[in-house]
């Protein structure tokens, strides 16, 4: 069975946000790296028994969402840090957003809003294609709540393991800042016109 690789990302000294702190949150990456091949393995060993067990089956299945979207998701957001939190006035994508919102603040606003919703998960930037338009949405866990079809432009990680070595739970608003300033927005921009 072919295996899903850890990813390696080229993050800087990062503003705001310590070396512990990354390096941590990074070995929860790589946890969900091999925690979805070894669902997959187990998915796939637990059908081949001559007597399936199908409630067995069924609750390997349903943890997949789980851990799958734990690497991917992580994989958006790292691969978007290292940059000097610039974002171009010139790309399609500010352009884009600031016919929707009005301007790129007013966007920046509601989508850092959503990151201090109470609870644990991810605020995700959507674009669908089919009616030109953003969403700024609320993922609970890593599963809960995804956009079918439509592709992730920015996903910032608001669980508490994502900031808690340099801020406190009523600090998450600070944290949001410093994830904001170490953005490479050209990474984010290339994920529009892709
Ligand atoms: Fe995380």
């Amino acid at each position: 069975m072919q295996k899903y690789e850890e990813k390696k990302f080229s993050l800087p000294n990062l503003k705001g946000l310590s070396d512990k702190q990354t390096s941590e949150h990074l070995k929860l990456y790589s946890g969900y790296v091999k925690n979805t091949n070894g669902l997959l393995e187990k998915i796939e060993a637990a059908q081949k028994l001559s007597a399936p067990d199908s409630y067995q089956v069924a609750e390997l299945r349903r943890r997949l969402g789980f851990e799958f979207n734990g690497m991917r998701l992580h994989e958006y957001y790292f691969e978007s840090l290292g940059g000097d939190g610039m974002a171009n006035i010139n790309s399609n994508l500010y352009t884009a957003i600031q016919t929707q919102y009005g301007s790129f603040d007013l966007w920046l606003n509601e989508f850092k809003a959503a990151g201090v919703m109470r609870g644990i998960g991810w605020v995700i930037l959507y674009y669908d294609q089919s009616s030109k338009m953003f969403h700024n949405t609320w993922i609970t866990d890593h599963e809960v709540g995804h956009l079918a079809g439509l592709p992730i432009i920015l996903a910032m990680d608001v669980w508490e393991h994502a900031y808690l070595l340099d801020y406190l739970p009523s600090q998450r608003k600070d944290y949001i800042e410093a994830f904001f300033n170490n953005l490479n927005w050209q990474t984010i921009e290339t994920r529009l016109s892709q």
